[in-house]
């Protein structure tokens, strides 16, 4: 007995110091903390159970049989935020490099397999130089392991990658199938071929920094949702997000107390719109001051600036906010402000998160950018994402909702289930002058004429009262009531119940 407690305490030693104190000493010197350092901020204290930590790999190729570490470069297992269960693992860079072998795999696989059983998400902190190269095919079966898994918890679990270091070649895609990533600047990078291989079949000379680090994917590629300055503050901001969360697709989102009153009038946002209608104003300005004590998490805040997604509360409740932002494009709608939205509705959707959605839109951004881009393929995936979900949705148009975008922005014809116009609001196919350009274009030589008939649509159409007759509108509101009534609609919305037609699964344009 005495024996083995002796062992078992030898076995705990080494697990937790995985490469030894040299390697550790380099992660430092990296501005990188360890695995478990790096669990013991994102758990609360005391409360992670450890899974796996005496699995080793099998592989004795390579010398690899002198190379066995309990643990093997992962350390796994469930634990809370701020109460919450979790499900967890952190790859160990001074282990083999926090390489994936396929002992290492399974142990990612236990605990995604055990999270989707219990419902509650599943947070990757990854640190890893790739397949185990040492393990050949037995590496890549394990990636692929863990892919499945990644697809058949999506929707399921909220899944969560933050990466903190290497990912590269086909790893990057497991992250790449979870539902957020988030990057930590300098000391993370993503990319599916590196530097050498690219100098190689391309003769392009490039930085992994440019290739694949945070600020590529944040403003870029828009791979990345969000990036921080180091590693404590990804891992803090990671609890915050966490906290937004249901734990499963059979969850409601967690509701938090909150002093911030639902009536609460915001009398500046009477004079939010500017009276030149093509002046532009800050929508984060509106979001900030509706939602619950000003607390916005904004997903992507540095891509496609042309649409804000981010989660907020009312009424303690967490919510999806999608927004135009006047400030960036005019607000028009783009490749990849569609994409990132219709991904983060999806998101909700999946989750039971409400929707709210502000709508402030001159339409489609022109040109042959976009159209040979595939504007139609990729605005069409917002829509259908509009279209599908079922949660609660409440839009609120503050100025322009012309043509296609207003149908794309979460209108009633979506199954809107409360929309709200501010009596600024303008509904209609075009903008005054480029409908006017058209339709009386036998006229447009004769300037005053076209200032008439400019003046007449402006009077007829940009306005709230078209829409509001056919109902497609269900009140105008003042400005200054919107979270109060955001906030009544929402609770009313508490008990819907709304199913799409069977079906194996819907084709999104991809
Ligand atoms: C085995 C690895 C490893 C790997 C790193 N190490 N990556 N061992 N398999 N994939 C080991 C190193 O040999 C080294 O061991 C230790 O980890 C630390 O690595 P360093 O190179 O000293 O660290 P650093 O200078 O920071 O460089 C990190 C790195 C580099 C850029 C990640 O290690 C690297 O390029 N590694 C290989 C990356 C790679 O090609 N992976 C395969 C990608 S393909 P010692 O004992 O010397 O300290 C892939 C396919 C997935 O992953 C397919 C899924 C479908």
């Amino acid at each position: 007995m005495h024996d083995i407690v002796r062992r078992l305490d030898e076995q705990r030693r080494l697990a937790r110091l995985g490469g030894g104190q040299l390697r550790i000493d380099a992660q430092h010197a990296k501005g990188k903390l360890t695995a478990r350092e790096r669990l013991d901020i994102l758990l609360d204290e005391g409360s992670f159970e450890e899974w796996d930590m005496f699995v080793e790999h099998r592989s004795s190729d390579f010398g690899m049989a002198e190379q066995t570490i309990p643990g093997d470069g992962v350390v796994t297992g469930h634990g809370t935020v701020n109460g919450r269960l979790v499900f967890v693992f952190s790859q160990d860079f001074t282990v083999v490099g926090g390489s994936l072998s396929e002992a290492h795999a399974e142990k990612i696989c236990k605990v995604m397999d055990q999270a989707m059983r219990v419902g509650a998400p599943v947070i990757g902190l990854n640190d890893s130089g790739g397949a185990r190269i040492q393990e050949g095919v037995a590496s890549l079966a394990g990636y692929a392991e863990v892919f499945q898994r990644n697809v058949l918890a999506s929707g399921v679990v909220p899944q969560i990658s933050m990466i903190m270091g290497p990912c590269a070649g086909g790893a990057v895609y497991s992250p790449a199938m979870t539902d957020f990533i988030f990057m930590v600047r300098d000391t993370s990078y993503m990319f599916v071929t590196g530097p050498d291989v690219v100098k190689t079949v391309t003769h392009e000379d490039v930085t992994h920094e440019v290739l694949g680090g945070a600020s590529t994917h944040t403003t870029r590629s828009g791979v990345a949702d969000g990036a921080f300055d180091n590693d404590l503050e990804a891992l803090l901001m990671l609890r915050r997000f966490v906290d937004f969360l249901p734990a499963s697709n059979k969850e409601k989102p967690p509701v938090r107390q909150t002093p911030d009153p639902a009536r609460r009038m915001e009398m500046s946002l009477d004079t939010l719109i500017p009276d030149n209608p093509n002046k532009p104003y800050d929508m984060k300005e509106l979001i900030l001051k509706v939602v619950d004590e000003g607390d916005f998490f904004e997903i992507k805040p540095e891509f496609a600036g042309n649409i804000v997604c981010g989660l907020a509360r009312m009424e303690g409740s967490t919510v999806g906010i999608v927004a135009n932002q006047p400030m960036v494009l005019a607000g028009c709608l783009d490749i990849d402000s569609a994409v990132k939205a219709a991904r983060f509705v999806r998101f909700c959707d999946c989750f039971n998160i409400p929707l709210v959605t502000f709508v402030d839109v001159p339409g489609f951004l022109p040109g042959t950018s976009q159209e040979l881009g595939g504007i139609i393929r990729h605005g069409a995936k917002l829509l259908y994402a509009f279209a599908e979900a079922t949660v609660p949705k409440v839009t609120v148009i503050t100025r322009k909702a012309y043509g296609g975008a207003y149908d794309v922005m979460s209108s009633k014809h979506l199954r809107g289930d409360v929309n709200y116009a501010w009596p600024t609001a303008e509904i209609a196919v075009m903008g005054p002058k480029g409908a006017v350009e058209i339709i009386f274009r036998q006229e447009a030589g004769n300037a005053g004429r076209i200032a008439e008939r400019t003046e007449e649509y402006r009077t007829r159409f940009a306005n709230p009262f078209v829409a509001g007759r056919r109902g497609f509108i269900d009140d105008v509101i003042m400005p200054h009531n919107t979270r109060a009534r955001i906030c009544r609609s929402l609770k009313m919305l508490r008990g819907k119940d709304l199913k799409n037609p069977w079906r194996k699964h819907g084709n999104l344009p991809l």
